[in-house]
């Protein structure tokens, strides 16, 4: 095909997506309360084939449309909100509580420190596991300056991806005939740098265990730096331990503050808004 009807047949299949994606709207009437009864809400239909191995196909509700309708940003780009911070960006200040004060300086140092010595992390392919319990301490925020950092200053390639949106990506293969799962298990297994943003939040399935053990272990083995984010410890994770023990020997384990960073920002505009209805009042 020459280039140019190859575009146009690319527009065509486009459009032919946002045409199925928006004005079918598969699914719409539905209530919120009404979870599809075929997929239980999940959006998929699983079964197993004669090796035992689980697969699955798009239910027909729609759900998994509507997702991929939602998802705006290609796979393994860097959040919008992150995309130009770099580590120095990265306030060390706006935690509150003293505990997290000292977490914090810490964890800063150790990362410093590794960021320093990158050329040895790289060479045995350590990375970082960036965790806490409370939500909106800033390790995302962190992974991706991180992950600036290591493209603008090393020329790094990087992956930046959620562990969720994985796992979409990988269903999304199982009914594309144009692209194949293991050629994406591939990609995330010999990027130069992968980070997966929120680790543990997925139910821990037997074939999502699978897939990301092929990732992991194909990382290790070729001694490629994976970052993680998670809201889980390494021991709370509820995967078996070929997964955590790789992830143990191949990271730094850096706890964040048990501190909402968003919420103090929350609570900073809420003060912000509060002086300006004040000010404005005295004006009248
Ligand atoms: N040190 C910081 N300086 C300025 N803003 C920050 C800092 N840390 C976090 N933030 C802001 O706080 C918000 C929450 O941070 P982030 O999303 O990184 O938290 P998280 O730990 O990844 O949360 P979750 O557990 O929900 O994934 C973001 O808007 C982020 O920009
Ligand atoms: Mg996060
Ligand atoms: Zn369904």
């Amino acid at each position: 095909m020459d280039p140019l009807q190859e575009m146009v047949s690319r527009i065509q299949r486009e459009r032919r997506h946002i045409a199925m994606t928006t004005s079918k709207e598969p699914g719409k009437d539905l209530p919120d309360s009404d979870v599809c009864p075929i997929c239980h809400g999940t959006g998929w239909v699983y079964w197993r084939d004669e090796e035992g191995r689980e697969n699955g196909y798009r239910c027909d509700c729609g759900l998994v449309e509507r997702q991929i309708a939602d998802r705006k940003l290609e796979f393994a780009n860097i959040p919008e909100a992150f995309k130009n911070l770099d580590i120095r960006s990265f306030d060390l200040g706006v935690y509150r509580k003293d505990e997290s004060r000292k977490v914090i300086r810490n964890t800063g140092a150790a990362i410093k420190y590794y960021l320093d010595n990158l050329d040895g992390m790289r060479k045995d392919g350590m990375g970082l596991y960036l965790y806490s319990g409370t939500k909106g301490s800033g390790k995302t925020r962190m992974a991706a300056s991180i992950a600036n950092e290591m493209v603008s200053t090393y020329r790094m390639q990087v992956k930046f991806s959620g562990s969720v949106k994985i796992i979409n990506e990988i269903k999304a293969t199982w009914d594309d005939k144009e692209r194949s799962e293991s050629n994406l298990l591939r990609a995330l297994s010999t990027v130069q740098v992968l980070v997966i943003d929120d680790f543990g939040t997925e139910l821990p399935k037997d074939w999502i265990g699978e897939r990301f053990y092929s990732i992991i272990n194909g990382r290790c083995q070729d001694n490629l730096i994976t970052i993680y984010t998670s809201n889980l410890s390494l021991q709370d994770l509820k995967y078996d331990d070929r997964i955590t023990s790789r992830i143990k020997e191949r990271t730094f384990q850096l706890p964040f503050p048990e501190e909402s960073v968003r919420e103090i920002i929350a609570e900073k505009n809420r003060q912000t808004l509060i002086a300006g209805i004040k000010g404005g009042n005295k004006e009248a």
